[in-house]
């Protein structure tokens, strides 16, 4: 490894790429490139190689990723060359450029009718596209770097790009009565807080292989999440709870994707925030 080890963050302007923009400076021992879509585009495989031929790093943080979830649905090739192929090859040419491989994944590699939080080796059960692409890139990036870390995480969002955070924010400004789904459960996660723990990970010096589960603490329907949001911003706007059945979608969410965190927490030694607490945060940011 080099003196100032190197790192690739791609997927640089999504919401956890801005996150890992925003940290470089508390890691001076780094020298970070990001790069966009524009730059390294992940659907097309002779730009991965080329890229990755003239530039060489000591780790490679895959940020990118296809994560229209709905649209999925109707472009399936295209999921799967962003969230499997592609991976795959980056997971191959980092084995053989010695680059140590992070990746990230989903809950919605489960089928979501578990009823106590998933581990890390459960079975996987995808109901969606994007799931099932998620899952391949996973099993991919395993078989061709089994030295690769794949983070699989839940519910991201950030003052950055699109999320559910940002929506019901416009949304409590557009209307005075929402309806949100009260019957799926999940946690939580602020992207900043994944990407400290990325760091942390990487900062450690210790990297174990395999496949790790992160979110923030506590366990909530997203009607929960928009009453806190709507709490924390001061809104006044009236949230009705209503059934997955009232709210169809193109693809089919997980009526439960609470993922059990104690592997990292056991290996990394990684404290978790409460998702309340990490949300505060979050619009703080959003309103300053
Ligand atoms: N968001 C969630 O709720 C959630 C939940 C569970 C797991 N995850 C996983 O967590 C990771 C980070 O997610 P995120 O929320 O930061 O996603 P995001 O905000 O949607 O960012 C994804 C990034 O990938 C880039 N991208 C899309 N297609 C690409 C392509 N063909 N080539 C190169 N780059 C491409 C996007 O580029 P543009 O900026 O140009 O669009 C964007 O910068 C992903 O692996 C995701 O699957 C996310």
């Amino acid at each position: 490894m080099s003196l100032t080890p190197s790192i690739l963050v791609t997927g640089a302007n999504g919401q956890l790429g801005s996150e890992l923009k925003k940290i470089t400076q508390e890691f001076p021992q780094f020298n970070f490139t990001f790069c966009t879509r524009q730059e390294l585009p992940l659907e097309d495989e002779q730009a991965i190689s080329n890229y990755l031929e003239a530039h060489q790093y000591d780790f490679l943080i895959n940020c990118a990723a296809y994560t229209a979830v709905d649209k999925a649905e109707s472009e399936r090739e295209l999921a799967f060359q962003i969230n499997a192929t592609s991976v795959g090859l980056l997971a191959a040419i980092c084995r053989d450029n010695n680059t140590k491989f992070l990746h990230f994944s989903t809950d919605y590699v489960f089928d979501g009718n578990a009823t106590e939080p998933y581990k890390t080796d459960d079975a996987t059960n995808p109901q969606t596209v994007y799931g099932a692409s998620k899952l391949k890139g996973e099993k991919l990036a395993m078989d061709e770097n089994s030295d690769a870390i794949i983070i699989r995480t839940s519910w991201v969002y950030s003052s950055y790009g699109k999320n559910f955070v940002k929506t019901m924010l416009r949304l409590f400004q557009e209307k005075e009565e929402i309806s949100v789904v009260n019957d799926q459960i999940g946690s939580p996660t602020y992207a900043k807080d994944l990407a400290d723990v990325t760091m942390k990970i990487i900062a450690s010096g210790q990297w174990y292989e395999g496949i790790f589960h992160f979110s923030n603490e506590g366990i909530i329907s997203w009607f929960d999440f928009a009453n806190a949001i709507k709490e924390i911003s001061r809104s006044n706007c009236k949230i009705n709870p209503i059934p997955t059945s009232a709210y169809p979608t193109p693809a089919k969410r997980p009526g439960y994707s609470v993922l059990n965190k104690s592997k990292i927490q056991q290996l990394y030694g990684i404290q978790f925030r409460d998702w309340k607490e990490s949300l505060t945060d979050c619009l703080n940011e959003i309103s300053s």
